[in-house]
């Protein structure tokens, strides 16, 4: 199994590393794109740059998951084309301004034009939005998006499994993305369970 893992320059560093680190404790391969951006944001709230973390995250869990790191301008990288195979992408934390993006179709880096070839095939594109208050240019933005198939998933996680750490609900919040690429898991907290 392979998915494409997206992290642009919204708050929320956290969400992208442990949404990274679900998916190789679940064997599951991850092309990975990271805006410039991101990076800044990643040395601001975890203290080291996303490579680092990429790094010390495929250290930990020992997983024999393949991780491809790809250039955020290449555009003949394979997320580019319909043709090549995936269970589809995940874009978390995810700025309005990617948001904005992929809603006009412009595709200016490899973030939105795998985001966009996801839409025009038809496949899984889940964003972990992360933005308050949203103003009316960015509700009208996820209206297009969800119109066009993608699943808005704000980076807000529950509260009802009684979270004591941020980990907690950082880890929640990324099993409820795994769910959203119907990949079993044991991270999400279930109501009734
Ligand atoms: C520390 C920091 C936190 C930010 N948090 C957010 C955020 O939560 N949501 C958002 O939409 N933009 C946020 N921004 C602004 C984006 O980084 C900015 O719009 C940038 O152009 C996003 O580019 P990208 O989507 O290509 O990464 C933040 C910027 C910085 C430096």
């Amino acid at each position: 199994m392979k998915v494409v893992l997206a992290v642009s320059g919204a708050s929320g560093a956290i969400f992208g590393a442990e949404m990274l680190r679900a998916l190789v404790c679940h064997q599951v391969d991850v092309d990975l794109i990271c805006s410039p951006v991101a990076d800044e944001v990643a040395e601001q709230e975890l203290g080291e740059g996303i490579g680092c973390r990429v790094a010390r995250v495929l250290r930990e869990t020992g997983s024999s998951a393949q991780v491809r790191s790809l250039d955020y301008d290449d555009f003949a990288a394979p997320p580019s084309s319909g043709s090549y195979r995936h269970q589809g992408m995940l874009i978390v934390p995810c700025s309005m301004a990617t948001v904005g993006r992929i809603a006009s179709g412009a595709a200016p880096n490899l973030i939105c034009r795998a985001a966009d070839v996801c839409l025009k095939e038809r496949r899984p594109l889940v964003l972990g939005v992360r933005e308050t208050p949203l103003s009316t240019i960015h509700l009208r933005n996820l209206l297009s998006l969800s119109e066009a198939g993608a699943i808005i998933a704000p980076a807000a996680p529950s509260f009802y499994g009684q979270p004591e750490t941020i980990l907690e609900m950082v880890r929640t919040y990324c099993g409820r993305m795994l769910d959203a690429l119907g990949i079993e898991n044991d991270w999400a907290f279930r109501w009734g369970s």
